[in-house]
């Protein structure tokens, strides 16, 4: 346990690296800020903080959270954990407030054991056949224990459609992940491309590892249950611990934060790809084989091919190991993933590569043009088919500061 406590330590010094390919010009030497973050290392908020308060009434939905549900985004999944009994299996939605005119079934509810701990009722539902661009109204759970959420589905695939997004990694459940969930909730974007490792619930004793994945939905649910977050894994989602019989990779993750994988013809929930409105968006997993006749090799290459940028001119990639990084933490872990993959992120123009692990910020063009070793979160705004504009927001003293943007110009137009 020791070890395992020294080793997260060395692990997790720098929140969000993003890299950019391509070449915009003739761009100076690198900045890097001279901001000092004053809470190192962060502190996770005790379990009796009221961000992980339960939600009141006997079996009440507790961690709702939505993610995109098919390939162009008419579609969601509602997951949501009931902790006494399996109770209710469905969603009940509609497009007017507290009126559902409709009812999806969720697929079988499942629960799974770690180490000494059993999970709840995990309740996965697919909500499709959605209009673009409407307000969704929905209600799970029955009774006094009956909640309700909404949240708005994207505008229809468009190459000038308008889209913000929002890009955060390394979350974590600490009071600065507070803070980061503030101000990108302040942020107005309107889903989450998230760079892997959620809960950090490996970090704590095994015996509160299972608890610390139900906190974290919880208290993430303030967003999560109202906007999607497209997720992949970290190395915090592995989970490989023969100790004590742990074996299966990713085993929390996968009962929690199902992705839409075989609407992009992939083979596993670690890698898929998504459109929505004017983005292709492309999902990758650090810790799955990657070389070539690989599953994810193969899937990948395909999943170029079906590119269509004058459908969807801008070509996002997310991975959580960031294939260019200047900091000392974690420095060179993805190389051989850029060997493999860069070539083709070049060859097939992707506007920008998103990657998480350096709790830091940098980016490229040139090695590194900009770096801050701040938390903090970032936004995209895509404005039409050629041009968008990025900002990374740090977090100062609970205060959200803006210390990089640029105009992203598209690689394609
Ligand atoms: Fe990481």
């Amino acid at each position: 346990m020791k070890e395992k406590k020294m080793r997260s330590m060395m692990h997790e010094f720098l929140v969000l690296g993003c890299v950019l390919l391509g070449i915009l010009g003739n761009v100076s030497a690198g900045i890097t800020s001279s901001f000092v973050r004053s809470e190192f290392p962060a502190v996770d908020m005790p379990l009796d903080h009221e961000v992980f308060a339960i939600p009141s009434g006997y079996n009440a939905p507790q961690q709702v959270h939505i993610t995109q549900g098919d390939y162009d985004g008419k579609a969601v999944i509602i997951i949501w954990v009931t902790p006494s009994e399996p109770g209710p299996n469905i969603v009940k939605y509609g497009t007017s407030e507290n009126k559902y005119d409709y009812t999806a079934q969720g697929s079988k509810v499942k629960n799974y054991t770690f180490y000494n701990y059993k999970s709840g009722f995990i309740h996965t539902c697919l909500v499709k056949d959605l209009e673009y661009d409407t307000k969704y109204y929905y209600e799970i759970g029955e009774g006094d224990s009956a909640r309700s959420f909404w949240f708005k589905t994207p505008p229809k695939i468009d190459p000038n459609a308008y889209y913000k997004f929002g890009i955060i990694g390394d979350l974590g459940q600490t009071f600065n992940s507070l803070s980061t969930l503030e101000h990108y909730i302040e942020s107005g974007a309107e889903a989450v491309l998230f760079v892997g490792d959620l809960s950090y619930s490996d970090e704590h004793e095994y015996s509160e590892n299972g608890e610390r994945w139900d906190s974290f939905g919880r208290f993430v649910e303030r967003n999560l249950a109202y906007q999607p977050w497209l997720w992949i894994v970290g190395n915090h989602e592995v989970e490989y611990l023969p100790e004590i019989n742990e074996v299966e990779p990713f085993k929390q993750y996968l009962y929690r934060y199902p992705t839409p994988y075989a609407a992009s013809e992939s083979s596993s929930p670690l890698w898929y790809a998504v459109r929505r409105a004017s983005a292709h968006i492309i999902f990758l997993s650090s810790y799955s084989p990657y070389v070539k006749y690989t599953p994810q090799y193969e899937w990948l290459l395909a999943e170029f091919k079906k590119v269509d940028r004058k459908k969807t001119p801008w070509l996002f990639v997310l991975m959580h190991s960031p294939l260019y990084n200047s900091n000392s933490a974690h420095y060179m872990e993805a190389e051989s993933m850029r060997v493999v993959f860069e070539s083709w992120f070049v060859k097939y123009k992707v506007d920008l590569v998103l990657a998480g692990h350096v709790h830091a910020y940098e980016r490229s063009p040139d090695y590194s043009a900009f770096r801050e070793a701040s938390y903090g979160h970032s936004t995209l705004e895509i404005m039409n088919k050629t041009h968008a504009f990025y900002h990374w927001n740090r977090n100062d003293d609970g205060k959200k500061v803006e210390t990089d943007s640029f105009v992203l110009y598209n690689q394609y137009w």
